[in-house]
């Protein structure tokens, strides 16, 4: 079932669990990511970020994406992420997307403000959700840069809110992309004056690496999405490497079923973790 992510979000907020946001590359992926959601009952958030598009066009992994979402037995939203430009963000709207994310952490603050403004106006049209940054999440999606940490000013998130209306802010509390060079302890006292002052959910970008403990803490103070998705990508490598090591693949299908099966255990152990488990019923 397609659902707006907003319903998903919304719904989460009620309680302290949270919507795994799982970014995919291939059809292996989703159904991964999907066989998780359904045998736990919870919603789903699948996504991909407009970095990843070289190696998975969004012409052809967008439709895929929602086709999965609309075939499946829980509530799923289709997420892009990290859009950087106005034509990609309509183009996944367009494919049927049902939240989208403008990535503007990267400038000055009225910048952000203002594309942030006219995606909001764009979703509209579509009556999709809008995601956006403030602060500087570290690292980056596809790893090709080291953009360093910078936490999310609690005043300007409350600025930021009020001006673009947006559905879900992401904030910069510690988290950063891709693996951890040393375990991440992340800023709670940042969090919660955060939470305090603003009033939509939000979301924690690099959860790969975070502790799970961690993780309970974010979802408790108004974490309502968690993205995922070195571990979901590292998970399938080496479920392939295992199955290939243990004698298992014996022709192209066992490969596919191994990467499957990566995609579906990194998913049930966030899915877990995040308490989301069984709530597919109260959206
Ligand atoms: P990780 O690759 O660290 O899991 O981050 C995922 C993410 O935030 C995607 O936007």
């Amino acid at each position: 079932m397609l659902y707006n992510m907003k319903a998903l979000l919304e719904k989460a907020r009620e309680s302290s669990w949270a919507v795994g946001s799982f970014s995919v590359a291939n059809m292996e992926m989703v159904l991964g990511v999907l066989k998780a959601a359904e045998e736990t009952q919870s919603p789903v958030i699948l996504q991909i970020a407009e970095v990843r598009l070289k190696q998975s066009p969004l012409e052809i992994i967008g439709p895929l994406m929602v086709a999965a979402a609309k075939n499946a037995s829980v509530p799923v939203a289709v997420h892009f992420d990290h859009g950087l430009t106005i034509d990609k963000i309509k183009q996944a709207l367009e494919i049927g997307f049902t939240s989208v994310m403008f990535d503007g952490s990267h400038l000055p603050l009225e910048e952000n403000i203002a594309k942030t403004k006219q995606t909001v106006e764009l979703a509209k049209e579509y009556g999709a959700a809008v995601e956006a940054e403030i602060g500087c999440v570290g690292g980056s999606e596809d790893g090709s840069k080291d953009i360093a940490i910078n936490c999310t000013s609690p005043a300007q998130a409350v600025e930021f809110v009020e001006k673009t209306k947006v559905d879900a802010l992401a904030i910069a509390i510690g988290n950063a992309h891709g693996n951890y060079k040393e375990t991440p302890h992340l800023r709670f006292d940042i969090l919660e004056e955060i939470k305090s002052s603003v009033d939509v959910p939000l979301v924690l970008h690099g959860g790969t690496g975070i502790l799970p403990e961690e993780f309970v803490r974010c979802r408790e103070n108004g974490i309502k999405k968690i993205n995922i998705a070195t571990a979901t990508f590292d998970n399938v490598q080496q479920s392939v490497r295992r199955a290939y090591e243990e004698g298992n693949i014996s022709g192209y299908y066992d490969l596919q079923a191994a990467e499957v099966e990566g995609a579906y255990r990194n998913a049930i152990k966030h899915i877990e973790i995040f308490d989301c488990a069984g709530k597919a019923h109260l959206i």
